[in-house]
C-alpha cells in the first residue's frame, strides 16, 4: 500500500451534488483499498445547533456574525479530524462543504499545509434540476418544520453563499467539474497530486448499479401500430403494468423516471403503488422520437401517403429527421440530458428506474452499451421484458428479463 496522502475539497453552492460525489469517490477509493473519509460540515452543523436555527436562511447570512463563527468552528473541527485522520491510517480526506468564499479556503490551505490538497468545484446551473434536488431536500427532517416556506428558505440560504462565492482560480490544483454532465470544465495543477489519474477517471465516469429500463406496456396505438400521440394502455397494458409492479415490490425503487406522456407514466404508476416510498418524476428528455407530420400515421400510411419519407428513412434510420420532427441522431442530446438527471437525482439509490419508449430506450441502451449508429434503431425493445443494466469500474451487465 502506498503511503501517499491526499486532502479533496469540495466547493460549490448548495444542492450542486457534492454531498452526492464525496459519497461516490469514498465509495470508488475504499473499493480500490483506499483508505477514504468524509469530514461534513452540515453534519456538525446539525449535531451543535438546533434544527430550527440551522434550517431558517438567516444562519447563513454573512451579516449573522454570531452564525458565521459558528460555521467557522466547524469548519475547524473537521480540519483537525482531517488532519488526525491522515496523520494515522487514513490516506484520502474528503473535506464536504460550500467553501465558497476566498478567505475560507485561503484557510484550510494554511491549516492542511501536511499533505497535497485537491479543490473540486461542483457546477450545475440547469432550473429543472435545481428544482427538483430542492423539492427534496426541503423532504427532510431539518426542513420539515418550515412547512410551505421551505422552499424559499433554501433558495434564501443559497443566494447568501452567492454573495461570498468565489470560483477557483488562484488555488494551485483544481478541477471545476459541471456535476450535471460529469464533465471537466476546467483543470489545473501545479503539484503532483496522488491518486489523480484515477480521481480524474472517477470524476468523469457515468457510473449505474441497477438501471431497470421498461418500455411502456401495451397501448391502443401499439395494437393498431400508429406511431407517437399519447394514446391510454390497452386492458393488456394495464395486466402487463400490474404485472410489473408485483415483479419490483422487494425490490426497493425510490424513483421512477418516465416521460411526459401518459402511457409511461400509467405504466409507472401501477409500480409505484407497489412500492413503501416512491415518487415519479415525468422529464420531457424522454418523450418518444417526434415524428413531426406523420405522428398517428401507421407505418403502412406512410409508405403508402408519404413513399419518400418511407424509402429514406428505410436507408438510413437513424439519421433520418422526420418533416418537422427528429431523427435518431437528433434526439440524442436530449436522452443524454435526460439520463443524466435521472442519475443525478437518484445517485444514492442502488435502483434506478426509467420507464421510456421503443426508440428512448434503443438510445439509453446503446449510451451504456456501444453499438454502431447504425444498429441503434434496430435494438429490440420487447413490452413483455425489461433490460437490467449494470454499468460501474468492475461489472458490466446488459440483461433481458421476463417480469410475468
Ligand atoms: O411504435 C411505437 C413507437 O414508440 C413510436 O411512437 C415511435 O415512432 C417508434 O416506436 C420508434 O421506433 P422506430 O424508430 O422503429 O419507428
Amino acid at each position: 500500500m502506498s503511503d501517499e496522502k491526499l486532502y479533496i475539497v469540495l466547493m460549490g453552492l448548495p444542492a450542486r451534488g457534492k454531498s452526492t460525489l464525496a459519497v461516490r469517490l469514498r465509495d470508488a477509493f475504499r473499493k480500490d483499498g483506499i483508505p477514504t473519509r468524509i469530514f461534513n460540515n452540515g453534519n456538525l452543523r446539525r449535531i451543535y445547533r438546533s434544527l430550527d436555527e440551522t434550517s431558517r436562511s438567516e444562519f447563513y447570512s454573512p451579516e449573522n456574525s454570531a452564525a458565521v463563527e459558528w460555521r467557522k468552528e466547524f469548519a475547524r473541527m473537521n480540519m483537525e479530524r482531517a488532519k488526525a485522520y491522515l496523520c494515522n491510517s487514513g490516506q484520502i480526506a474528503i473535506m464536504d462543504a460550500t467553501n465558497a468564499g476566498r478567505e475560507r479556503r485561503a484557510t484550510i490551505e494554511k491549516y492542511l499545509d501536511d499533505h497535497s490538497i485537491f479543490f473540486i468545484e461542483c457546477i450545475n446551473d440547469d432550473e429543472d434540476i435545481l428544482n427538483l434536488s430542492i423539492r427534496e431536500k426541503i423532504k427532510l427532517p431539518e426542513f420539515a418544520r418550515l412547512k410551505d416556506k421551505a422552499a424559499t428558505e433554501f433558495l434564501k440560504r443559497i443566494d447568501y453563499y452567492r454573495i461570498i462565492y468565489t470560483p477557483l482560480k488562484v488555488e494551485r490544483n483544481y478541477i471545476r467539474i459541471d456535476s450535471l454532465q460529469n464533465m471537466i470544465i476546467e483543470e489545473k495543477h501545479n503539484d503532483v497530486i496522488p491518486f489523480y489519474d484515477r480521481l480524474r477517471d472517477y470524476l468523469v465516469t457515468d457510473e449505474v448499479k441497477n438501471l431497470f429500463l421498461i418500455r411502456h406496456t401495451e397501448t391502443e396505438y401499439n395494437i393498431e401500430n400508429r406511431i407517437g400521440g399519447d394514446s391510454p394502455l390497452t386492458k393488456k397494458g394495464k395486466e402487463q403494468a400490474t404485472a410489473l409492479g408485483l415483479f419490483f415490490k422487494k425490490k426497493k425503487i425510490s424513483y421512477i423516471f418516465t416521460s411526459k406522456k401518459q402511457r409511461t407514466i400509467d405504466t409507472a404508476k401501477a409500480i409505484c403503488e407497489k412500492q413503501d416510498d416512491c415518487r415519479i418524476l415525468s422529464l420531457k428528455e424522454f418523450d418518444e422520437i417526434n415524428a413531426g407530420t406523420c405522428e398517428r400515421m401507421t407505418y403502412e400510411d406512410i409508405e403508402k401517403k408519404m413513399p419518400h419519407v418511407f424509402k429514406k428513412r428505410g436507408a438510413s434510420k437513424y439519421h433520418y429527421v422526420y418533416p418537422d420532427g427528429e431523427s435518431y441522431k437528433t434526439m440524442k442530446p436530449r436522452i443524454i440530458q435526460g439520463i443524466k438527471k435521472a442519475f443525478f437525482l437518484n445517485r444514492r439509490a442502488n435502483n434506478i428506474m426509467i420507464v421510456g419508449h421503443q426508440a428512448v430506450n434503443r438510445m439509453i441502451l446503446s449510451h451504456f452499451l456501444y453499438r454502431r449508429e447504425d444498429d441503434v434503431p434496430y435494438i429490440y425493445i420487447p413490452q413483455d421484458r425489461f433490460y437490467h443494466i449494470v454499468s460501474t469500474q468492475d461489472k458490466k451487465l446488459f440483461e433481458l428479463k421476463r417480469y410475468d
